[in-house]
């Protein structure tokens, strides 16, 4: 069985993003494959704090640990603020990137998406994300860019997302997230250093 977890980057209860994850979840349960699929909500994660983290990783922290390292592969939706991801997520990830050389995030599958009420659907916030999970040496799952320009517009009377040129790119997405879920070699080892992964000249 694949194991997927979806982190959406919003907390806001009539978010487009943690509405695009439902429709991905939909996508998911409609397939003939057999894939779990768990929500990680991020809210109850705290500030990170390097003395809380010392001290022993909080619950909220560990059940996110946790299920990130159980699973086969991420999906995470994120909303522009103001260019970037949203500080929650950011802040998550930060957790999940602990501690240096034993993160759940290493090696790990992750696709992305976004969403937001703008023409551009949030696609400007993507790079940082990208760069977020690039650095914490998660494994991203490469597909042509999946943002949902005018989301709001494009929900139905329930609140969810069913327009069919909506769904057409999801399924794209959850193809190869379901593929890079299932990838034979993952890396496996331990995360190469930062300056080789971010690939910087120092002069
Ligand atoms: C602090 C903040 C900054 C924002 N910055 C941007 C932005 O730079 N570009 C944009 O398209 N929308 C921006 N927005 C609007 C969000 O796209 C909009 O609130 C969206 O619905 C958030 O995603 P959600 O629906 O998943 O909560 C911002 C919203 C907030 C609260």
């Amino acid at each position: 069985m694949i194991k997927l977890v979806l982190i959406s980057g919003s907390l806001r209860r009539g978010s487009l993003n943690s509405a695009a994850l439902r429709a991905v979840r939909r996508i998911i349960e409609d397939m003939p494959v057999d894939v779990e699929v768990v929500s990680l909500p991020i809210g109850r994660i705290p500030f990170y704090d390097g003395d809380v983290e010392e001290a022993g990783m909080t619950a909220a922290v560990e059940a996110a640990r946790a299920l990130v390292a159980d699973a086969d592969a991420l999906v995470i939706s994120t909303p522009s603020y103001n260019g970037a991801v949203s500080g929650v997520l950011k802040n998550a990830l930060d957790w999940l990137s602990r501690p240096y050389g034993a993160s759940p995030l290493t090696d790990k599958a992750v696709a992305v998406l976004s969403a937001s009420p703008g023409g551009r659907g949030a696609v400007d916030a993507q790079p940082a994300l990208l760069t977020v999970l690039r650095t914490c040496g998660a494994f991203v799952v490469e597909h042509p860019p999946v943002a949902i320009g005018q989301a709001d517009q494009r929900l139905d009377r329930h609140g969810e997302m069913t327009d069919p040129e909506i769904l057409d790119a999801l399924r794209g997405l959850v193809g190869a997230t379901l593929t890079a879920a299932t990838r034979p070699a993952r890396g496996g080892g331990r995360r190469s250093p930062l300056s080789e992964r971010l690939r910087t000249v120092s002069v």
